[in-house]
């Protein structure tokens, strides 16, 4: 474990998050430790994807501290944050759809670089040996998550569940010591995210992982911890047994759903 000062990686205390007279996070705390898998679920609308935003650095809390081993992220810009060792994906893909595989992947590689972020797009300032060592991390990458084979392909002419293995490599290329994952089985296959969960166990190995996710066998499988937000407030947390018991979860998805999601 890296982590010495605190025993939480990744804290978020108070978060609120308006959009105009919309509250889309209300006073939310969330506290991730090493290692693990902690799942973040709710209805749709609930603050998932916003809260993501507020800890990748993407959006700015209208208040609220968050605090990364122990101590304010010195920078909350992304890709700062991505030196640091926060990781995401996104809800749906966000490939660049002109560039092959590979180096969707190796742009993922970008913290362990010199050259500066998205310097291998604009080719400044970097040397040919880190562009072949971001080139051979992301087809390691690639191999770790059985899809090197697709390396020089475009993603739009491949399946979606392969992109989506492409969007995992990207993220966890980087080695990073928090993976935030926003809906990664949205779109497969039943057998294809019984393999997710499979992968994503073996990540909370490595390092920790925050899982948005509307599959609910998926989460209460693969979670060590859960929160449940509805309506931008945390209305939930504890084991998978323990939200799946409390009243006010099923409450909050009757409520805001018309299949209960369970
Ligand atoms: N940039 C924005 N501007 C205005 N409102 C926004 C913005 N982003 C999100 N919202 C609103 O904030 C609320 C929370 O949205 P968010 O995308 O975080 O929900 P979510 O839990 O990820 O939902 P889903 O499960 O559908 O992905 C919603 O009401 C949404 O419409
Ligand atoms: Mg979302």
């Amino acid at each position: 474990m890296t982590t010495t000062a605190t025993e939480h990686l990744l804290t978020a205390e108070g978060i609120t998050v308006r959009f105009g007279g919309l509250t889309a996070l209300d006073d939310v705390d969330l506290r991730v430790r090493p290692g693990g898998v902690t799942g973040l679920i709710g209805p749709n609308g609930a603050g998932k994807t916003t809260l993501f935003n507020v800890l990748s650095g993407v959006l700015r809390p209208t208040s609220g501290t968050i605090t990364w081993k122990g101590a304010p992220p010195s920078n909350r810009r992304t890709h700062h944050l991505a030196r640091a060792g926060i990781a995401r994906t996104f809800q749906g893909l966000n490939l660049f759809p002109l560039m092959t595989v590979l180096d969707n992947v190796a742009v993922g590689a970008d913290r362990l670089a010199r050259g500066g972020p998205l310097s291998l797009l604009t080719g400044l300032g970097r040397h040919h040996r880190d562009e072949r060592e971001l080139r051979e991390r992301a087809m390691a990458a690639l191999e770790r998550f059985g899809v090197a084979d697709t390396a020089y392909r475009l993603p739009g002419t491949l399946p979606y569940g392969v992109q989506k293995q492409v969007a995992l490599a990207r993220a966890c290329v980087g080695d990073p010591e928090l993976l935030l994952l926003d809906e990664p089985a949205g779109g497969l296959s039943g057998g294809q995210i019984g393999d997710l969960a499979a992968q994503i166990r073996e990540l909370g190995r490595d390092m920790a992982v925050v899982l948005v996710e509307h599959h609910m066998d998926l989460v209460m499988e693969v979670c060590d911890h859960i929160v449940v937000l509805n309506f931008g407030r945390v209305i939930s947390t504890g084991t998978p047994d323990e939200v799946r018991a409390d009243p006010e979860v099923t409450r909050a998805y009757l409520g805001t759903t018309d299949d209960g999601n369970e």
